[in-house]
């Protein structure tokens, strides 16, 4: 039989010194390269092995499931690698999310389930029900599950509140976010046309294909001149289109009667795919915060 061992070079000896505890203060072994399985493909595998001197027997330096050959210890390094490669582009586009497409109005800076009241009068309970069982769909396993919704309902009655809440959560689960009104969005894309701009319509069509939750508040409430509601109309159109099948949540002061004015009729009909509607009945909260 041939044989599978060979000394190893000194350095490589006293190297073992730095993984094999029996061998921390001491210097009195030798050292052989032997045969051994790789415990992850079972092919043969370099196996280094000790002797204490005037011992009998030779020691594997490694613990029996650490043995590797070469290909796997290659893969898992590569792994190791991209894995480290994707959370920092992962990091790198929430910042971005953050930055440029996170815009939250200043009297909702805290908004949350927690201070979300449902003694008012109407469907405030069942509306919150709503968003809160949206997060736990969304969150799910099955991420096919995932639906769009769109709420509706009077100034006032917490529409960007709820939304909010839902956004802020998903978002702590590290889920890529977006969270702005419709104006604010179509401002973006228009800026992109200016000389000079630093952003393209294609990199914001790009962000926003790559969101996992798109939130767009006030849908139809865009302010606009009579020359730019074409085309305000064709790029809702057109952003609607591309969430098609990615979940996307949807508030509107305007309700299905007219929302179709709103936003044009086409918008409006892809708005029935895959979409819960909830009109939200309630006395305008703005109300309690008047000052007597
Ligand atoms: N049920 C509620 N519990 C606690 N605070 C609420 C509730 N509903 C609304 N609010 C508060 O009232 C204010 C207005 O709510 P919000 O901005 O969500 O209204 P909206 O429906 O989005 O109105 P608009 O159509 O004008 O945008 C916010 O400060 C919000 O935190
Ligand atoms: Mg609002
Ligand atoms: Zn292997």
């Amino acid at each position: 039989m041939k044989d599978a061992t060979s000394s190893l070079p000194d350095p490589f000896r006293r190297c073992m010194k730095h993984y094999v505890a029996e061998l921390k203060d001491r210097d009195d072994y030798e050292a052989r390269m032997s045969e051994g399985e790789c415990a992850s493909c079972r092919r043969k595998a370099n196996k280094p092995e000790y002797r204490i001197f005037g011992q009998k027997e030779w020691r594997s330096a490694y613990k029996e499931g650490e043995i590797e050959c070469k290909a796997c210890a290659d893969q898992k390094e590569l792994d190791k690698v991209l894995e480290r490669n994707k959370t920092g582009l992962h990091e790198q586009l929430t910042s971005r999310f953050e930055k440029e497409y996170w815009h939250i109005p200043d009297d909702l800076k805290n908004a949350g389930f927690k201070n979300f009241k449902v003694d008012g009068y109407g469907n405030v309970s069942e509306a919150k029900k709503a968003a809160m069982d949206y997060v736990k769909t969304f969150a799910a396993l099955y991420p096919e599950n995932r639906y769009n919704l769109t709420i509706m309902g009077p100034p006032g009655t917490g529409k960007t509140h709820l939304v909010t809440a839902i956004a802020r959560t998903l978002k702590e689960q590290e889920f890529l976010v977006m969270l702005l009104t419709t104006g604010a969005l179509l401002s973006k894309i228009k800026a992109t046309y200016q000389k000079g701009a630093s952003q393209t319509e294609e990199g914001i069509f790009n962000y926003l294909r790559k969101a996992d939750l798109l939130v767009l508040d006030d849908l139809g409430s865009e302010a606009r001149s009579k020359d730019e509601f074409d085309w305000s109309k064709n790029k809702l159109f057109e952003i609607i289109n591309l969430r098609i099948g990615k979940p996307t949540i949807y508030t509107s002061n305007f309700n299905e009667q007219h929302l179709p004015t709103a936003i044009g009729e086409r918008a409006f009909s892809r708005l029935y795919n895959n979409n819960k509607f909830i009109e939200l009945v309630t006395d305008d909260y703005r109300k309690n915060f008047t000052i007597e």
